[in-house]
């Protein structure tokens, strides 16, 4: 039993608790949310889940060349800043900036931005080099983003933020709850999700729903409010809406490698995250200003940027240990049954122009 248990087993006395609620009291309840922690979830042996960032350079080197294509279209500006949102570690910034060549490295400013107390103790370790020549900031969530040219970037955030699970009875709406004798559907008005879910089908079904993030429209223009010109462009795993709804997307729980849809056990001990509804998110940020918002497969975009020629030649020097690594990580990203067709990634546009193409 965890000390959020505890809380929520208690608060569960007054009567049952949305889904989402329970979310966000896991992942970010402070002191003891499953984010808000002194060590992080992030790895292999010993840990819960790993990201893409766990599997090698290739994702940062691919993003540096991206991005470099961006600062060249706007006019090679003297200063290009990354924000990274959800950041965690740090560790794509590190990539990036490793990765990054001159005239491009000189205006490359990186902006971590994560409260997560794991992740900002890693970064400033990952980062070290690059704080102490003034190219990484932190910028705490809880402060203003200050109008940038750029990039917006993230990294599995909106996986991470509160969603509510919904279903279609064949009558009505229900929401999944916590009560004191486990997870129950419960009927609940929500006009704004059920005209959202009703106009991604051609007629519900029974069973058919999906998860709803309340916070998506906030957290995703305020990064794109603060984007001035450039790009925005996140990674995560998801579908277009319609994909979910099929699917019935549901609440999944990590822990130790292993997933299972028990979110309501163990709080605070396990991560909590949900699949991105995509449509949504495009139409997020088109109402935000951005332009040509469109996503692909991640298998896709790495094959579309990434420089595999050079790559395979530059491999030939490595010793057989990196140079299988390198491969291993290649084969994650690009793999459909691995990160290939698991992930997305988004683009958008802001400013002059249509954005660089690959
Ligand atoms: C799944 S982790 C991903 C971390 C990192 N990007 C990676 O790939 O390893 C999600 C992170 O997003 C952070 N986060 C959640 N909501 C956020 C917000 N509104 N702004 C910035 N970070 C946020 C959490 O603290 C957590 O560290």
């Amino acid at each position: 039993m965890t000390p959020l248990d505890d809380q929520i087993r208690t608060a569960l006395l007054q009567g049952p608790l949305p889904a989402a609620e329970i979310m966000a009291l896991a992942l970010y309840a402070p002191q003891h949310g499953y984010y808000r922690q002194a060590a992080g979830p992030w790895g292999f042996a010993g840990k819960d889940y790993y990201t893409a960032l766990d599997l090698g350079p290739l994702l940062g080197q691919t993003l540096a060349l991206r991005l470099e294509r961006v600062w060249q279209d706007l006019g090679r500006p003297a200063a290009f800043t990354v924000l990274e949102a959800g950041a965690g570690r740090g560790w794509l910034g590190r990539d990036i900036l490793q990765a990054a060549t001159d005239p491009f490295a000189q205006a490359l400013r990186y902006l971590h931005r994560d409260d997560n107390p794991a992740a900002r103790g890693a970064a400033a370790e990952a980062l070290a080099p690059y704080i102490a020549d003034g190219r990484v900031e932190f910028l705490p969530e809880s402060e203003p983003i200050a109008p940038f040219v750029g990039a917006v970037l993230s990294n599995e955030l909106f996986d991470a933020l509160p969603a509510q699970p919904w279903r279609w009875d064949g009558e009505r709406w229900v929401q999944e709850v916590l009560t004191a004798t486990g997870p129950q559907w419960q009927a609940h008005e929500d006009p704004e999700s059920a005209a959202w879910f009703s106009a991604q089908s051609d007629g519900l079904e029974q069973g058919d729903g999906s998860v709803w993030c309340a916070a998506l429209p906030a957290v995703a223009s305020t990064l794109a409010g603060a984007l001035q010109a450039g790009l925005f462009l996140t990674i995560d795993y998801g579908e277009p809406a319609a994909q979910l709804l099929a699917k019935s997307a549901d609440l999944r729980r990590y822990q130790g490698h292993t997933v299972d849809g028990r979110w309501w056990e163990e709080l605070g001990a396990c991560d909590l995250t949900a699949d991105v509804d995509f449509t949504r998110l495009v139409n997020i940020l088109e109402d935000s200003g951005l332009q040509n918002v469109a996503h692909q497969h991640l298998s896709k975009w790495v094959r579309t940027h990434a420089p595999l020629v050079q790559w395979e030649a530059q491999w030939q020097e490595l010793d057989t240990a990196t140079r299988l690594k390198r491969m291993e990580n290649l084969l994650q990203l690009t793999m459909p049954g691995l990160m290939g067709e698991r992930f997305r990634v988004l683009e958008g546009w802001k400013g002059a122009g249509s954005g660089p193409k690959p």
